[in-house]
């Protein structure tokens, strides 16, 4: 680790592939702090699957991250430096700094003050962080399970996957995983306390895989892959079946798969079928990690890191994720943790 100031900037735009060398690590000076401003020292970057499309010129939820500019990304961090009141140095701050390990702020790009006493201040990027929140949306608010219900998510080892298994046991539900090894099954199964977890890539007929796992049905489908995963579990939904599209992962953005059309089985079924963004629920932010923070306190949580070492290392590391490679919430260490 150094002291020195670093950005990684995007160069160019994927082809469609995102590789490491559409980044560019550069030098950097420290920025100066004006009045109402603070400097942070980024600690953690979170990585995720979503960077592949804020990169992309194809039209998307957000506007793309400029050619030449820093990438985009979640961080958390510590104050070294304040002209601010509210953020006093040492303060400890999840925000959107970028790929940077440096960055001043007004506060505008600050998310939320992290406890460090709490837990790890690595989980304000995971647990309870962005990818607790998206699962605590998707599951509890669209799925809307009921005890006893049998809930399946996709990618279920991976950091929003997890804890959607793991709130689902917190209410009562039958959890069931589908991922992808032998490894990430045996952490859905001992770690994040699934009921049932399938090896899409081993299992030669996921179908029949879903119905040993999922005798009674599938009441709540929370996906995160689309595919031939999205369309086994939609032949298995129940009546009366609630589905959130969170993530499209394994299916290419463009051109669009052609398969099978989903009207005549959410007609049968009277199923609901609803996608969502975390970020439209960023006025309920706080709330949503406070219920969050509950469950953790009373013990519902367990978590899986993937730390990359170096801010230099984000572009592979990034890379990696994409290839669904990474075991466990996708984290750089850019710095030492205060
Ligand atoms: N809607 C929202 O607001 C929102 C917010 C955050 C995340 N998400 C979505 O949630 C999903 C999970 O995100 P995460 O941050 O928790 O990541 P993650 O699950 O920790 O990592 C991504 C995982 O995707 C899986 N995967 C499935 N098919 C894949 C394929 N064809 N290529 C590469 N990987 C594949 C891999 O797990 P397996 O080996 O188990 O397949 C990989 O480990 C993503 O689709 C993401 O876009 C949505």
């Amino acid at each position: 680790m150094t002291d020195e100031n670093l950005h990684v900037l995007l160069r160019a735009r994927p082809s469609p592939e995102v590789t490491a060398s559409l980044f560019e690590p550069v030098a950097a000076p420290i920025p100066a702090v004006a009045d109402g401003q603070f400097l942070v020292r980024v600690v953690w970057l979170s990585l995720d699957p979503a960077m592949r499309g804020w990169i992309a010129e194809a039209a998307n939820y957000s506007t793309p991250v400029p050619l030449g500019a820093p990438m985009t990304g979640f961080t958390v961090g510590e104050v070294v430096e304040s002209r601010h009141t509210g953020f006093p140095v040492g303060t400890i701050v999840q925000g959107r700094q970028g790929w940077r390990r440096y960055a001043v702020s007004d506060g505008s790009d600050i998310d939320r003050v992290v406890d460090p006493g709490l837990a790890p201040i690595s989980t304000a990027l995971s647990v309870l962080g962005l990818n607790g929140a998206t699962a605590y949306v998707g599951l509890v608010e669209i799925c809307d399970p009921k005890p006893g219900e049998t809930v399946l998510v996709s990618t279920a080892a991976g950091a929003v996957g997890s804890m959607v298994g793991q709130i689902a046991k917190a209410l009562g539900c039958r959890s069931v995983g589908i991922t992808g090894g032998p490894d990430k099954v045996l952490a859905c199964l001992d770690e994040f306390g699934f009921d049932a977890a399938i090896d899409y890539k081993a299992t030669p007929d996921l179908g029949q895989a879903l119905d040993a796992a999922c005798p009674d049905g599938i009441d709540c489908f929370f996906d995160n892959v689309g595919a031939e995963q999205f369309d086994r579990a939609l032949e298995r939904i129940n009546v009366g079946a609630r589905i959130a599209i969170c993530g499209t992962i394994g299916m290419p953005s463009f051109p669009l798969p052609v398969g099978p059309r989903p009207n005549r089985q959410l007609l049968i079924k009277r199923a609901r079928m609803q996608g969502f963004l975390i970020l439209d629920h960023y006025d309920r932010y706080a709330a949503i990690i406070a219920r969050l923070t509950e469950l953790y306190r009373a013990g519902h949580f367990r978590w899986r890191e993937d730390v990359t070492d170096g801010l230099e290392n984000a572009p592979a590391a990034l890379v990696r994720l994409l290839a669904g490679h990474n075991s466990g919430k996708a984290l750089v260490r850019v710095g030492a943790d205060p």
